[in-house]
């Protein structure tokens, strides 16, 4: 992660790298429409949560550039929009967007419009850090919440001395929650719930994967209560479940309510030492909820036998991300093994990625130092492909037109 203020040269300039699209008609299923709960996707093609900190400041809160970021990508078959931090204390990366005041769902209800206005779907991912954080970003600067007091080996990126920059530091030691937090933290869930569906979102995902808050209660090594929360597996997936049954009772439809696991992933000192049993047991928990769908990532090669093994004990709607491309996404669509698959980088360097799907073109590589932090540079940037080869005849025009 960067924290300068990026320029995106290639992009502008039309040089980005591609990769080939798959041939055009190979995509059948990818381009059906699918129902999720309630929510009834134009097309498999996902958009994964992207962080891309890129939020008005000071407060947080979303802007026009992020509008038109989405808006740029609404023929996705849904949108999942990026974590936004559902209190304060939630946040560990500078720049994000929130989801725990009402300026923050003002400015999310540009982006709901924006998306709408094309026809899209889209939901947000509700998101707490717990230790993955720095008192730099934190209320008061207090010691990021965890389950308990043991700090994380990852790195969190708090804002810099300037305006714009930023940098990486190793997390801060975090303080373990006490009962009645805990109480107020499922609260918070639901108020953020409530406000993203005032925004105007389709629904909400809750983050109970890549490391964050609900993911350190399900792992042994992070979470070491005793009191209800912790030891055995069904009290480390608790607050999972109150979180999931908070979030449904305030959205009041289980089936615009989706929730983001990573089994296998070891993403921010979180691997698990018993993914077997403990994914069982909580998917297991999930299915009698009926949510609108499950999203799997962080899966490796060796994670297939038991991502699988989910798909089949789960009787609701599958996404799964990680290194999709048209081609292995058809696949395992074929394969019965996924109801919808989310693109992330791709989505970044292709805002027309279902047209490009639709016509077999090739796919604009993302330029990762404009990942985190900025403007409009490797954001609103990367042109569609209609954009591109307007860009090319214009060029040669040019060309042939000089003497
Ligand atoms: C820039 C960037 C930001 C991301 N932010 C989030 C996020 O906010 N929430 C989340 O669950 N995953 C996040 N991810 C993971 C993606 O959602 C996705 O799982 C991952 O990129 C793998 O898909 P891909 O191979 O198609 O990129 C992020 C990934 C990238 C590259």
């Amino acid at each position: 992660m960067s924290g300068q203020l990026h320029l995106h040269p290639a992009a502008a300039a039309g040089e980005v790298g591609y990769v080939p699209g798959s041939a055009a008609g190979e995509a059948r299923r990818l381009l059906s429409p699918v129902r999720l709960g309630t929510l009834c996707l134009r097309n498999r093609v996902v958009m994964a949560p992207l962080t891309r900190q890129r939020s008005l400041q000071p407060g947080n809160r979303p802007h026009a550039l992020n509008a038109l970021y989405y808006q740029q990508r609404a023929s996705a078959g849904m949108i999942i929009a990026e974590g936004a931090h559902i209190s304060p204390e939630g946040q560990g990366f500078a720049w994000t967007p929130g989801i725990h005041d009402r300026a923050q769902a003002e400015g999310w209800r540009l982006v709901t419009e924006a998306v709408h206005a094309r026809g899209g779907t889209l939901v947000l991912q509700l998101w707490h850090v717990g230790r993955i954080s720095h008192r730099r970003l934190q209320p008061a600067a207090a010691a990021p919440l965890a389950p308990s007091a043991v700090r994380p080996d990852a790195r969190c990126f708090v804002p810099g001395a300037r305006d714009g920059v930023g940098e990486m530091v190793a997390c801060d030691t975090p303080r373990g929650l006490d009962q009645s937090e805990i109480i107020l933290l499922v609260e918070q869930f639901a108020s953020a719930a409530r406000l993203a569906r005032d925004a105007g979102f389709d629904g909400v995902e809750i983050q109970a994967g890549n490391g964050f808050l609900l993911d350190q209660f399900l792992c042994a090594r992070a979470n070491q209560r005793r009191d209800g929360y912790g030891g055995s597996t069904p009290a480390r997936l608790r607050i999972v479940i109150e979180v999931l049954d908070a979030v449904i009772a305030a959205i009041g439809d289980a089936g615009r309510v989706g929730i983001h696991l990573s089994p296998l992933g070891s993403m921010n000192d979180t691997a698990h030492h018993d993914p077997q049993h403990l994914f069982t047991s909580l998917v297991a928990a999930i299915d009698a909820r009926r949510p609108a769908y499950l999203h799997l990532s962080g899966a490796h090669a060796e994670a297939v036998a038991l991502i699988r093994q989910l798909r089949h004990d789960y009787s609701g709607a599958v996404i799964r991300a990680g290194g999709y491309d048209a081609v292995s996404a058809e696949r395992d669509l074929a394969a019965g093994d996924i109801d919808a698959a989310v693109f992330g980088k791709p989505f970044i360097s292709n805002p027309d990625l279902v047209e490009r799907i639709e016509t077999g073109a090739a796919w604009a590589i993302a330029d990762d130092s404009s990942f985190y932090g900025g403007g409009a540079d490797g954001y609103t940037t990367y042109p569609t492909l209609a954009e591109t080869t307007a860009q090319t005849r214009e060029r040669s025009a040019d060309h042939v037109a000089r003497p």
